[in-house]
């Protein structure tokens, strides 16, 4: 796990974009594992601006994302379907054919899992994983004690990660009590993965991955177990 130490949530931001950017030149048909949350907001507008600018195409990229809740249609300004449209997908040529969310509106949970399981797979692999952290460890949705051997999965929130996340919703009722995630396994598969971490508040779960001992009570310390993990953490983080 390498760390890498920047000024602030822009620098960090346009580090992130540079670094996928190279990849993507490199790779004829680019997969991107993609994150949610406030933390890849900036990469989000990083991408949209080299775009304008001509910098980059995003015509053959293929994305998946990590986790949806459970129950919230597309329409809803709280889904990650629709995050990633208003933040990101509107905004560039990518072709939303090759945009891949789980459902967490599918009729049956168990089934949609192991269809996006297989995706991956048949999409050879993600390329790179843009991860954020959660105060607890968590990434993308998994929450302490979830397996490392776990795949994509139907998970009950944690309370302190519904806490979190309401500041998006009007009340803490309306956050949703189940998501779907991409497993740990799943996610260590990925060929490259970055890991942002940004501002104070983080500053706990940093030291506790940098520090502390591997161990599924703490999600994200699996991490350093996997041979090619860039942690982009800014100043007020570290
Ligand atoms: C959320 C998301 C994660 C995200 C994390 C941190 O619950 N499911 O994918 O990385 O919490 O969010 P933020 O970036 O807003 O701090």
């Amino acid at each position: 796990m390498e760390l890498v130490k920047v000024k602030d949530y822009n620098e960090m931001s346009a580090k992130a974009c540079s670094i996928i950017l190279d990849m993507m030149e490199q790779e004829k048909n680019p997969v991107l594992g993609l994150a949610t949350g406030s933390t890849p907001e900036g990469l989000y507008q990083q991408f949209i601006h080299q775009y304008n600018i001509g910098n980059v195409s995003f015509s053959n990229v293929t994305t998946f994302n990590l986790d949806e809740y459970v129950g919230l249609s597309e329409q809803d300004p709280n889904s990650y379907h629709y995050y990633m449209k208003d933040k990101l997908f509107h905004h560039i040529d990518i072709n939303l054919e090759q945009v891949n969310i789980p459902n967490g509106r599918a009729r049956d949970l168990e089934q949609e899992c192991l269809d996006y399981e297989r995706k991956i797979k048949e999409s050879g692999h993600i390329d790179i994983q843009v991860l954020g952290l959660g105060l607890n460890g968590h990434i993308g949705f998994n929450e302490p004690g979830t397996a490392f051997s776990s795949k994509t999965h139907v998970v009950k929130l944690a309370e302190s990660t519904r806490k979190a996340n309401s500041r998006f919703f009007s009340k803490l009722e309306q956050v949703p009590r189940e998501a779907i995630t991409m497993g740990i396994e799943t996610i260590m598969q990925a060929k490259k993965i970055l890991l942002l971490v940004s501002g104070e508040k983080k500053s706990n779960a940093l030291t506790r991955l940098i520090e502390g001992e591997v161990s599924e009570d703490f999600p994200a310390s699996i991490l350093k177990h996997h041979p090619n993990v860039v942690v982009l953490a800014d100043t007020a983080a570290c």
